[in-house]
């Protein structure tokens, strides 16, 4: 094992391209910083229709926040169902549990985190009226299957692409497919302002509506558009935009997009290429499954179980590196568990909790320290593959 420096490896580093400084200070002389539409909000939100074909982009403060005006846009009541991956953020979550419809949980697929269609299909009732769905770690869900079920139960489809900017399913973007999408800028995400996130609404139908939303509540649209003399209170909503500081950072990191892309997919392949050869000779830690493509957001890895999972993070930590694991499932969270005594049996969701480590992945990560964190991998790996095997087969 090479020598470890003392310096620690953090799991992410914000990446800065050093173009937000001189729009963020373009946006303060300009005098108007508020949200809305600023010249940084509207370059913006042209920029994601124009890349990725979406039909109306509104930035907002998080994808949480984009969240909670999806799931108000769905119109739900106490008598609806919305089925969502119990892999996933509290967020995703959370957002649809404010509408009071009833919250049904969904298993993660035997081969990567996201939603297994099969569960989806088992959960569907009369009842069911939403379906969210998580491209986790930038990886498309299995859509072919998804839209077969939306269409056949006449869903609603929200899809959570919180990791998943510039990635594609098919040669089709994610985030075009659902009635609405939500994106996240937050400063782990590939694209980031520090907090920051996006609501595509693909459903024309409902874009006055979330425009409503979006702009607390009111029809500010109408009166800035010069179809009312003032604007009013005309249906629910909050305060969603981010401003234009916020924007304008989020313009200067667009503008570099391919480069990050390319950069982070580097790293990513890297990993892969060079932790292959120890996981095809042991069955000790698989590999990210990618079969649908991949933005590069998140490289992880799936431990034998919770304890060699545990085990892997402390040896890194020891080592002055830090991996992570995410999510815990949510419908065993203490809030689900308050909630309902019906707790279903989410094997696959459970496995990948305790399983997934995610290991260091930023723009920064020198190939220096790549080959440390390899190496300490490695070294886990290989001095305690024995006991691993001794523990797997008791
Ligand atoms: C799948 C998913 N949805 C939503 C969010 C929330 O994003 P934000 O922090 O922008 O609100 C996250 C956060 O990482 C996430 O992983």
């Amino acid at each position: 094992m090479k020598n470890i420096e003392e310096t620690q490896i953090p799991y992410n580093k914000p990446h800065v391209t050093g173009n937000e400084k001189s729009y963020v200070l373009e946006a303060i002389n300009h005098q108007y910083i508020a949200g809305g539409y600023g010249q940084f909000s509207k370059k913006c939100m042209s920029f994601f229709n124009d890349h990725y074909g979406f039909e109306n982009c509104l930035l907002t403060h998080s994808c949480s926040g984009a969240l909670e005006i999806a799931a108000t846009l769905c119109d739900l009541s106490e008598a609806d169902e919305v089925i969502i991956p119990s892999f996933a953020y509290v967020t995703t979550a959370a957002s649809f549990d404010k509408t009071n419809a009833k919250l049904v949980f969904a298993d993660s697929q035997i081969n990567h985190p996201n939603i297994c269609p099969e569960s989806i299909r088992n959960l569907i009732t009369k009842k069911t009226k939403v379906l969210v769905i998580v491209h986790y770690a930038g990886v498309a869900c299995l859509m072919d299957e998804i839209m077969r079920i939306v269409e056949e139960f006449q869903l609603i489809l929200i899809e959570d692409c919180a990791h998943a900017v510039d990635a594609y399913y098919k040669g089709k973007a994610l985030g075009s497919f659902g009635h609405f999408s939500t994106f996240s800028f937050h400063e782990t995400k590939n694209i980031h302002c520090g907090e920051g996130g996006l609501l595509v609404v693909n459903d024309q139908s409902k874009l006055r509506n979330a425009l409503q939303i979006w702009q607390e509540g009111t029809n500010k649209s109408d009166f800035e558009s010069g179809l009312k003399s003032k604007y009013e209170w005309v249906s629910t909503g909050s305060s969603y935009q981010p401003s234009e500081l916020s924007t304008a950072f989020l313009y200067g990191q667009l503008l570099e997009l391919d480069h990050i892309q390319n950069q982070r997919k580097e790293l990513w392949s890297y990993y892969y290429e060079q932790l292959s050869t120890l996981a095809s000779e042991s069955d000790l830690f698989q590999l990210p499954g990618h079969e649908t493509g991949h933005n590069a957001h998140i490289f992880y890895l799936k431990c034998l179980n919770i304890g060699n999972r545990n085990a892997l993070i402390q040896h890194m930590k020891t080592n002055k590196i830090m991996a992570i694991f995410h999510y815990l499932p949510l419908h065993i969270s203490p809030y689900q568990r308050g909630k309902s005594n019906d707790i279903p049996k989410l094997i696959n969701t459970t496995n990948w909790s305790d399983q997934i480590i995610r290991l260091p992945l930023y723009i920064d990560l020198t190939r220096d320290l790549q080959d440390r964190i390899i190496s300490v991998i490695h070294d886990f790996f290989q001095n305690q593959g024995a006991a691993l095997q001794i523990s797997k087969s008791v």
